[in-house]
């Protein structure tokens, strides 16, 4: 969690920094801080609360300085207030860092410099005063030896960034398990969590490796190893240009996200025949002979990337013809899972920055497990990582809320499932084309519904209010009840949870008095007679019940719901989730604005989390 970024070579670096920081406050959001590196010493502004602070700070007392770094926050260690927010200094105030990460020995470094005195509760500071007693050592190191001094005794993770009064046009970088990237344009030198913040300069970024630091000056930069030897830049280009960071006249990411999703899955869908019919994956580092004898799938991700994995199974289960099991990875790297080098992993991550999805990819890897990624970030630590990439190619998702990862996700699982058929030779080329055709008719329909949500917004003001809601689905609708529900929770800090509907009877069901609230994703196909039955037996206890339809289940569920939201006929029941979810995530989204929420930027909660 947390947004980094530095600016070395421009006239006024601290501008640059704030509009940075407003593109990756996504990243966490309960104070911010930037320090400048002026002629007598830094100077540092910090606050808590959102960056709007920061900034009426900043008016009225403005740092003119050409080497600025620059910080927003979601804590970790101690309390969102000014004095934890990020930068933290050294004593003498010569030395200032911002980190994104934990680290995890922190409390053992304090002790180690006795006597000193802390001005915060973050495990951030000691690094400050660390490299500031490397830097008055015997030695007479410069600031990057320092730093790299005082990575190698750092447990934990974290992508540093550093300055000193001493070396004023200077930054210098390092990074182990937290994303970090470095440009050079034009005679200025910028560092940064991820490209969201650099689009507006540069789009030729390099990636640091793990154990990596680089030092920044506004004539380029310099890339080392742990050890210090030179190490070469791993360069990228990256394909999103600013306007796409950008609201484009909606009042919310959210909604702006959720109206670019016929675009989104138009693209994730481009060009995945490669003309013979043969499905195609972006990258893939592994033998396909390895794909064939795969005989056991585990799908690994985080919160809604998880919830596409599970509508990634059904379609894997159903045309490769493997088992899969769908697990949190906070969980998977956890326990001791049974993984062979016949195991594919499947690790989805929008960010393909998820700290716990990283690892429990890692974990697969290292028992000998090929690991493909889907990933909506080109050059993320995920898919770096990974034998092979699927990208959804969403373009950059800015709200917290995940709306346009999650179908993409869902499209690049079912070409994913197409292509593992084929590698086992459950597929005909004819067969998998048929399909890729189908599918080739979503955008379209995801485009009828999105553009017109007054039902979805008349069930919004009408059950705005209701305090509870319970989600039910079976099959196809089971990954979108979760989903609906999470998506409810996030950003209208409403009650909500799903069930699948068969589980109902075995006590959720106790929940259901009058004036209880059940939505039921309920598309046609082979369970949909059964969600009736489902419905029925919840209506009859008093609830009401939002149903989600498709054209063809809706004259059939209309005389058992209060309320019907009905999508299109999906091309293929598979691909029913990709639809359903949509009325969902604009239920959540106008239930959010009716109550007063922070759409793009719920309580407690940050879009990339890079912590455990
Ligand atoms: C956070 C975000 C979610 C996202 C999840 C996984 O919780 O708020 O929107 O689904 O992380 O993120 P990832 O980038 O790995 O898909």
């Amino acid at each position: 969690m947390c947004g980094i970024i530095g600016v070395t070579g421009r006239p006024s670096a601290v501008d640059d920094i704030l509009a940075g920081l407003r593109r990756l406050e996504y990243r966490g959001y309960d104070s911010s801080g930037v320090v400048a590196v002026l002629e007598d010493g830094l100077g540092v502004v910090k606050r808590s609360g959102k960056l709007d602070r920061l900034d009426a700070a900043l008016a009225t007392a403005p740092l003119a300085a050409a080497t600025g770094i620059g910080h927003t926050r979601w804590a970790t260690h101690g309390a969102p207030t000014d004095a934890n927010a990020h930068p933290h200094l050294d004593p003498a105030g010569r030395v200032a860092v911002v980190h994104n990460g934990i680290i995890e020995n922190y409390r053992a470094l304090r002790d180690d410099l006795a006597g000193a005195a802390f001005t915060s509760d973050t495990d951030t500071e000691v690094v400050a005063h660390l490299v500031a007693r490397e830097l008055d050592g015997p030695d007479g190191v410069d600031l990057l030896e320092a730093v790299r001094r005082v990575s190698g005794r750092l447990e934990g993770a974290y992508a540093l960034c550093v300055v000193s009064a001493d070396e004023p046009d200077t930054i210098v970088v390092a990074r182990r398990q937290a994303p970090l990237i470095v440009a050079a344009v034009d005679g200025v030198g910028l560092c940064a969590s991820d490209v969201a913040a650099l689009i507006e300069h540069t789009d030729t970024c390099a990636a640091l490796l793990d154990g990596q630091l680089a030092r920044i000056r506004p004539d380029g930069y310099t890339v080392v190893d742990a050890d210090g030897t030179a190490a070469a830049a791993d360069e990228f280009t990256v394909d999103w240009d600013l306007s796409s960071a950008e609201k484009q006249g909606y009042e919310h990411f959210m909604l702006k996200e959720i109206h670019e999703q016929p675009v989104a899955v138009a693209e994730t869908l481009l060009g995945r025949d490669d003309g013979a019919g043969n499905v195609t994956l972006d990258e893939l580092r592994i033998d396909p002979s390895e794909l064939a004898r795969i005989d056991k799938v585990f799908i690994l991700a985080a919160g809604t990337s998880l919830h596409a994995g599970m509508a990634g199974k059904l379609a894997i289960e159903h045309w490769a013809g493997v088992p899969v099991e769908v697990e949190v990875a906070s969980e998977f790297r956890y326990r001791d899972p049974i993984v062979t080098d016949r195991t594919l992993v499947i690790a989805i991550s929008q960010s393909g920055e998820t700290t716990d999805t990283i690892a429990a990819a890692e974990h697969a890897r290292a028992q000998g497990a090929p690991v493909i990624a889907i990933s909506n970030v080109v050059g993320s630590t995920l898919a770096r990582a990974a034998d092979g990439v699927l990208y959804t190619r969403a373009g950059p998702e800015i709200a917290v809320a995940s709306t346009k990862a999650f179908t993409t996700q869902i499209v690049a699982c079912l070409v994913l499932a197409l292509h593992l058929a084929q590698r086992k030779e459950r597929l005909f080329a004819s067969e998998a084309r048929d399909v890729l055709d189908r599918l080739d008719t979503l955008p379209a329909l995801v485009q009828r519904v999105v553009a017109d949500d007054t039902a979805v917004l008349a069930a919004a003001e009408r059950f705005k209010d209701v305090g509870y809601t319970m989600f039910i689905g079976r099959h196809g609708g089971l990954p979108i009840a979760y989903e609906g529900a999470l998506k409810l929770k996030e950003v209208s800090y409403l009650h909500a949870e799903a069930f699948p509907a068969g589980e109902m009877k075995h006590g959720p069901i106790a929940l259901i008095e009058p004036g209880s609230l059940v939505v039921a994703v309920a598309h046609d196909g082979h369970v949909f007679a059964k969600m009736v039955s489902n419905i029925q037996e919840v209506r009859a206890r008093g609830a009401s019940v939002l149903a989600v339809a498709t054209a063809s289940s809706r004259d059939a569920l209309a005389e058992h719901a209060d309320v019907v939201l009905t999508v299109p006929d999906a091309p293929h029941e598979l691909a029913a989730p990709l639809l359903t979810v949509l009325p969902l995530q604009l239920y959540a989204y106008h239930v959010a604005v009716l109550r007063g929420a922070d759409v793009d930027q719920p309580r407690n909660l940050a879009k990339t989390v890079t912590v455990e």
